[in-house]
This record gives C-alpha cells, sequence and structure tokens, in this order.
C-alpha cells in the first residue's frame, strides 16, 4: 500500500552508499491472500472510455514523492506478478532508505524488468509488417466431385478463418503504403486440420526458383552497408537484381501499377499464385488457382497521395481495417477456382508451374466457389497477428501441391522460419495457430509445452489399451499425396518451359487502361531515377524494351537518357495474346462509394441543413463522413449548434480521404487563412478527387492556387442545396476525375 505520509527530504546514509541498509521506512509486501491470474482477468477495454480527469475507476493515493497510486478495488483486480503473488506497490522498487540503492530481493521488480526486457521477438524476416482480423468463410455449393477437403464439401457450409495483410520489403514499423505486394495470407481452420492459403495481392512472382528468394529479398531490403532505404524497391540493389533477371519483368509491371498501392486491404485481390491441386475421393486430381475477390471492388491511390500518407498516417491501411470492422462494415471476398486438367495444362501457352505466369480469366473462367467475411478484430495485436504462423505446407486432405519449384521451396522454408521467430517447437498450440478440430499424436515435450500430455505410451506400435493407447494412423482418410509420376534425371536445371519472359509482361501493359499505363510509366521513371548507377537504368530499360517499346521510350525519356538496345532475350516475347480486361483495375472498378469515406472540412457559420444532408447522403451510400474543422472542437453551424469535429485540419489532410466537402461559412476567410485548409483542397484537385463546395470558398480555392481552375471540371461540384447535395452523392460512385489536366 502506498503511504500517504510525508517525510522530511534527507540523504540517508544508504545514499551515499556508507553505512547500514536499512528497510525500515519502505513498506513491505502485502498480506492480502492473492489471486491467481486466472482470476483476476481485466475487463476488456476496448470500446470502453476512460473515466474523465475528475473520475476513477478506482481508489487512488498519492505517495511520499507525489506519485499517484491507484489502488485494486472498483473495477480494478488486485495487480499479481506471473507467479499470481498480489503486488504491493508498482511505483517503487525496493529501496534500501528512501534515497538509497535498489535491492536484489524486490523479485517484483526483477521479474518486471526480465519480461519487459524479452518483450521482442524476431520480425518476420519478410512481410514483418502487416495486420489482421478474424473471420469466416462460406462454401456456396458442394465441390465434393473434385475435392474431397472437408471444407468444401456442402453449400452453406462454415468454417472459422484468420488473415494478415502485409508488405513485403518494409520493417514491422514501417509505413502501409509502400510501394509494395501486399500479402493476404488465410489460415482456414478446417474440420480436418489447418489450410493456410499464403498468397499476394499479385498473381505472379519475381522469381522461378525458391533458390533465388533470400537473393530477391536481400536485393530489396536496406542496403547492408548503409541501412536505407526502409519499405522501398526505388534503389539500386534491387533494379539491379531486377534488370539482371529478367524473370521478374513481368512481376515489376505489376508492381509499378497502382496494385502496389491499395486504397484499402479490403479493396484488394488476393492470389493463391502458384497451381494446386484439388484431390476428390476416388483419388483424381484436379489443379487449381486460387483467387480472392473484394465485394467492395478494386481501388488504389495515386503515388503523389501514397508518398503523403505515410506520413499523414503512418497505419492508413491497418487503422481503416480496424475501422470498418469495429463499425461493424465487415469487408468481404468471393473465393473463386480456376480449374484445369493435365490437358489444359499441356496446352496451354506457358507453364502452369511457372508462378511468374496467370491463367488469363478470359482464358479459364474462375469459378465462384465461397465467401470470407472478416467480422472480427483481434485481441491483442501480438498474441495474433505477430503470433499468427503460416505455412504454405499446411494442406488438408484434398488439397494438394503441383510441382511449381517455389512452391516446393515455399513448403520447405515456413517452418523452419516460424521456429526461429516464435522460438519452440510447439507454436501450434499458440491459440491463434492452434486447429480448431481435434490434435492426437505422440510428439512430445519441448520449450513451452502447454498441452497435458497424458498417458502412459508415447510410442506406436503399442499395446496399451484406453487412455494409455493413443492415436493410429487414419490410413486412406489421412492426407494421401497425390501419387504423381516422377521421373527425369536429377540435375539442377531450369525447364525450358519457363523461358519466355515477356511476352506475359507485355500482355499485363496491353491490358492496361491509359491512365494506369501512365501511372507505370510514372513508377519506373520514379524508381529507376532513384538508383545512382546509370547502368542499371539502361539494362532494367534494355528489358523494358523486349516488353513494349512505347513504354520502354517513356520511361527513357522521363529518365532523360537515350533508349538503349533492347536486351537479349532467350525467347523473344509474343505479340498474339490477347489483352486481358480483368488485369485492369480502372476497367473494373465498381460504380460505389460503399467502404470510403469523404472528409468535410466545415468552416464556422457552415449551413446546417447542407452539412446534415451531405452526411445523410453518404451515409446512404455506405459510406462514411469525418468531420474536420479549424479546430477538433468543432465548428458553430449557421443555426447555431456546435458541430464536433472527427479531426482538426491539421491532422487531417484531404489524402486520408476518398472524396471532400467544403461547407463554409458567409465569411471564408478563417478557412483561406489556414495552410492546412489550402493544401486540403489544393491536394484533392491533384489527386483527381471529386470536391464538393458549398459557402463562401472562393477565397480558400484561390489561397490554394486553384483560381480559374476549378470552372468547368465535371467533377468540382456545388453541395449547398438538395438538388446539389443528390448530384454530388452519385457522382462521388463515380471514378476519379481522370480527365483533369494537371499541366493546366
Ligand atoms: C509466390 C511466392 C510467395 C508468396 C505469395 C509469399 C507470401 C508470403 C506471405 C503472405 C507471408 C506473410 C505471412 C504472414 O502474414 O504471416 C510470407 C512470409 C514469408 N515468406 Fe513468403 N511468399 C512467397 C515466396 C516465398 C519464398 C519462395 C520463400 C522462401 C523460400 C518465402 C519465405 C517466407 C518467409 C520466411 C516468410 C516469413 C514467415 C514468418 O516469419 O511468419 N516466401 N510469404
Amino acid at each position: 500500500m502506498a503511504t500517504t505520509k510525508k517525510t522530511p527530504a534527507k540523504k540517508s546514509a544508504t545514499s551515499t552508499g556508507a553505512g547500514k541498509a536499512t528497510t525500515a521506512a519502505v513498506p513491505q509486501p502485502g498480506t492480502t491472500p492473492g489471486k491467481s491470474t486466472k482470476e483476476t482477468t481485466t475487463t476488456k477495454t476496448k470500446g470502453t472510455e476512460p473515466a474523465s480527469p475528475t473520475q476513477t475507476a478506482s481508489p487512488q493515493e498519492v505517495g511520499n514523492g507525489g506519485e499517484l497510486h491507484q489502488l485494486a478495488g472498483g473495477d480494478s483486480p488486485p495487480m499479481t506478478t506471473a507467479h499470481g503473488t498480489p503486488v504491493q506497490d508498482d511505483q517503487n522498487s525496493l529501496r534500501a532508505g528512501d534515497r538509497g540503492p535498489t535491492l536484489m530481493s524486490d523479485f517484483a521488480f526483477r521479474e518486471k524488468i526480465f519480461h519487459f526486457d524479452h518483450e521482442r521477438i524476431p520480425e518476420r524476416v519478410v512481410h514483418a509488417r502487416g495486420y489482421g482480423a478474424h473471420g469466416v468463410f462460406e462454401n456456396y455449393e458442394s465441390l465434393s466431385d473434385i475435392t474431397r477437403a472437408s471444407i468444401f464439401a456442402e453449400a452453406g457450409k462454415q468454417t472459422e478463418t484468420f488473415v494478415r495483410f502485409s508488405t513485403v520489403a518494409g520493417n514491422l514499423g514501417s509505413f502501409d503504403l509502400a510501394r509494395d505486394v501486399r500479402g493476404f495470407a488465410t489460415k482456414f481452420y478446417t474440420d480436418e486440420g489447418n489450410w493456410d492459403l499464403v498468397g499476394n495481392n499479385i498473381p505472379v512472382f519475381f522469381i522461378q526458383d525458391a533458390v533465388k528468394f533470400p537473393d530477391l529479398v536481400h536485393s530489396v531490403k536496406e542496403e547492408p552497408d548503409r541501412g536505407f532505404p526502409q519499405a522501398q524497391s526505388a534503389h539500386d540493389t534491387f533494379w539491379d537484381f531486377a534488370s539482371l533477371m529478367p524473370e521478374s519483368t513481368h512481376m515489376t509491371l505489376w508492381q509499378m501499377s497502382d496494385r502496389a498501392i491499395p486504397r484499402s486491404f479490403r479493396m484488394m485481390q488476393g492470389f493463391g499464385v502458384h497451381t494446386f491441386r484439388f484431390v476428390n475421393e476416388a483419388g483424381e486430381s484436379t489443379f487449381v488457382k486460387f483467387h480472392w475477390r473484394p465485394l467492395l471492388g478494386m481501388q488504389s491511390v495515386v503515388w503523389n497521395e501514397a508518398v503523403k500518407i505515410n506520413g499523414a498516417d503512418p497505419d492508413f491501411h491497418r487503422r481503416d481495417l480496424f475501422d470498418a470492422i469495429t463499425a461493424g462494415d465487415f469487408p468481404e471476398w468471393e473465393l473463386g477456382v480456376q480449374v484445369f486438367d493435365d490437358a489444359f495444362a499441356d496446352s496451354f501457352d506457358f507453364d502452369v508451374l511457372d508462378a511468374t505466369k496467370i491463367i488469363p480469366e478470359e482464358v479459364l473462367p474462375v469459378r465462384p466457389i465461397g465467401k470470407m467475411t472478416l467480422n472480427r478484430v483481434v485481441d491483442n495485436v501480438f498474441a495474433e497477428i505477430e503470433q499468427v504462423a503460416f505455412m504454405t505446407q499446411n494442406v488438408p486432405p484434398g488439397i494438394d501441391f503441383s510441382n511449381d519449384p517455389l512452391l516446393q521451396g515455399r513448403n520447405f522454408s515456413y517452418l523452419d522460419t516460424q521456429l526461429k521467430r516464435l522460438g519452440s517447437t510447439n507454436f501450434s498450440q499458440i491459440p491463434v495457430n492452434a486447429p480448431r478440430c481435434p490434435v492426437a499424436h505422440f510428439q512430445r515435450d519441448g520449450h513451452m509445452q502447454m498441452a497435458p500430455q497424458s498417458g502412459r505410451t508415447a510410442y506406436e506400435p503399442n499395446s496399451f489399451s484406453g487412455d494409455d493407447r493413443g492415436p493410429r494412423e487414419a490410413g486412406p482418410a489421412g492426407h494421401v499425396p497425390f501419387p504423381g509420376e516422377v521421373t527425369g534425371e536429377t540435375r539442377r536445371i531450369r525447364a525450358e518451359s519457363f523461358a519466355d519472359h515477356y511476352s506475359q509482361a507485355r500482355q499485363f501493359w496491353l491490358s492496361q487502361t491509359p491512365v494506369e499505363q501512365d501511372h507505370i510509366v510514372a513508377a519506373y521513371v520514379f524508381e529507376l531515377g532513384k538508383c545512382e548507377v546509370p547502368a542499371i537504368r539502361e539494362r532494367m530499360v534494355a528489358n523494358l524494351r523486349n516488353v513494349d517499346e512505347s513504354l520502354a521510350t517513356q520511361v527513357a525519356d522521363g529518365l532523360g537518357m537515350p533508349l538503349p538496345a533492347a536486351s537479349e532475350t532467350t525467347v523473344p516475347a509474343r505479340d498474339d495474346l490477347e489483352p486481358s480486361p480483368a488485369l485492369s483495375i480502372l476497367a473494373n472498378a465498381l460504380e460505389t462509394f460503399e467502404g470510403r469515406k469523404l472528409g468535410l472540412l466545415v468552416g464556422d457559420g457552415a449551413d446546417a441543413s447542407a452539412v446534415k444532408r451531405l452526411q445523410q447522403g453518404v451515409a446512404k451510400a455506405g459510406g462514411m463522413v469525418e468531420v474536420i474543422a479549424v479546430a477538433v472542437g468543432g465548428a458553430t453551424l449557421s443555426d447555431g449548434t456546435l458541430l464536433e469535429a472527427d479531426q482538426a485540419i491539421a491532422g487531417a489532410p484531404s489524402v486520408l480521404y476518398d472524396a471532400v466537402a467544403i461547407v463554409a461559412g458567409s465569411d471564408g476567410t478563417p478557412l483561406a487563412n489556414e495552410p492546412a485548409a489550402r493544401d486540403f483542397v489544393a491536394d484533392a484537385f491533384t489527386h483527381y478527387k471529386v470536391i464538393g463546395l458549398a459557402g463562401s470558398t472562393d477565397a480558400l480555392v484561390a489561397a490554394a492556387g486553384l483560381d480559374g481552375k476549378l470552372e468547368g471540371d465535371s467533377a468540382v461540384l456545388p453541395v449547398g442545396s438538395a438538388k446539389d447535395a443528390t448530384a454530388f452523392v452519385s457522382r462521388l460512385a463515380g471514378p476519379r476525375q481522370w480527365e483533369r489536366d494537371l499541366r493546366a
């Protein structure tokens, strides 16, 4: 218990290190009977408000040195050590004299610091930065004709899932909107074991053989002699590697496209990338590729916006997912499959075992087979998102591997990395990793064994019975590997069928809208422009000449360099592949504002009914509105009411919103005088956003440097009247104003 007795500040003998240590002035550990940690579980804080400064949820006292002691009682159970001993005082370590040295006998302090010192575990070597949530997968129809996987056995069957989205290159503390591939890893807790579909938001990969993975990752991570750049591919070592590995060209086109700067995890596709196998009850195999499609449609931000989002809100994607789920706005994805047989595989233009290739949807349609809904945020980020362990080799009966050499290498790698990170062979017992079906084996002991491994035997065969006997092999009910035939010499050799590195890169390029092509060119120019070694730029542009002349020319022009000769190819790019419209984000954009956010900047004196109409209209369209004012306290509206703000303008740049509206009062100068408000409008314009205006906004528009630029722009709309608000809200569902000429 804290002491309230004031003792005069005096130098005790022990403060000099001399003299006899005394504990007389230091209260001894309490003698109240302890409660076990189990009994002292605290109530969930999610959604609860902290007490106001004048309230307290438990008794409190001020200690000898003026320090605050919040005491057990009220809402608070007694604090204990990890071993359950009640802790007397969490503000002061045990001292010899009030100004003396700390004593080794303070086991509570020692334990607290010991645990703190060991809080960190190694972050993932790749995909370190991520965020996740729980969900459920519901199967549309029985797929028992092609797979015996129990998850697909019948229509309507539900299976619990956990998903982790991530970036690849950055460290754990990096920003969310790096230009990067996004991981899309799903754990299905099926009733025949966990199935981990560990995919990305891009359907191809940089390399064909897993032996190159460490090189790829080393090239994109910070350069080892200087420790930067963080979470970026825009540097010499990455482009050096990519330009020397023409197989990566196709993937770099995706990476330079808007796919690599998604607006939200909720608005990106996912892909299993590799060819897998479905195997049915009769043991027959069908090849399968997995696709996730977001029901909110795909959407991305523009690069200049991404750069600014990273400063304004480095947690943009994780906050977006957390906010949507906690608001009950559950994101959904449809799972689809491309299913094909050996005959298709043999006749297809490319090798289905080559992870740098897709099978265009126009060639082989994607069949929707179920839907996943993410409906629960985690209780604890470390316990769940950090400790979740995905492994491609986690497949239930009915799902099997192809011989894709990248997949084969991954199956080897993930088990290893989990041991390194989680530190124990028993990581499968961590709740987020634990299968929801029964687990029975003779694996024993190991660090942090949690299972009460009962019974007399830990081996089989054995002749015991009952609880002492233990499990036995499942035979044909187990995971029966597909008995594919293997022939050939043991050699380190890349199949000749993997040699075409440019045809599908060209197909991807030709499948993009002009706006998307511009973005790809700009991204190559930006990234290669960050390379200091001219030969690296040259080599990359030489490779791009094999993709498309106009792409290479535009990139060379953007870099201000002469167009180099095309690099030599083993297999020249084909020009007979039809464009695949399914590869474009913009060509497939949904007409909707659902799940999107309007930034509503409100000035003092703003028309109260105009503000209300916008809020209601956007809510009806399934979107969200965040109110922004000069001060977070809010703005006084025309009817005298105070509208509380969600954000102050200084912390709410327009890059955080899909569209903006500014409702000023009759005097527009206060907003025009606010530099952040000027940037708000100017950036919204530069980022092609829909802009709504009401009240006196001329001064602000002029201060933002947009005088005369808004006239005739069909995405700059009035929002003052009811009719205007309706037209504005319906325009929000449309695309950004790509035709806006920023150079004018
Ligand atoms: C198609 C190619 C690949 C895809 C789609 C992919 C996807 C992923 C994803 C999504 C994660 C993050 C998992 C999470 O959220 O916890 C991950 C992590 C990882 N991947 Fe891959 N990866 C690919 C290739 C490879 C290869 C070839 C290797 C090694 C041979 C590899 C090794 C790793 C490792 C070591 C981790 C860290 C895992 C952890 O610590 O939890 N990946 N990968």
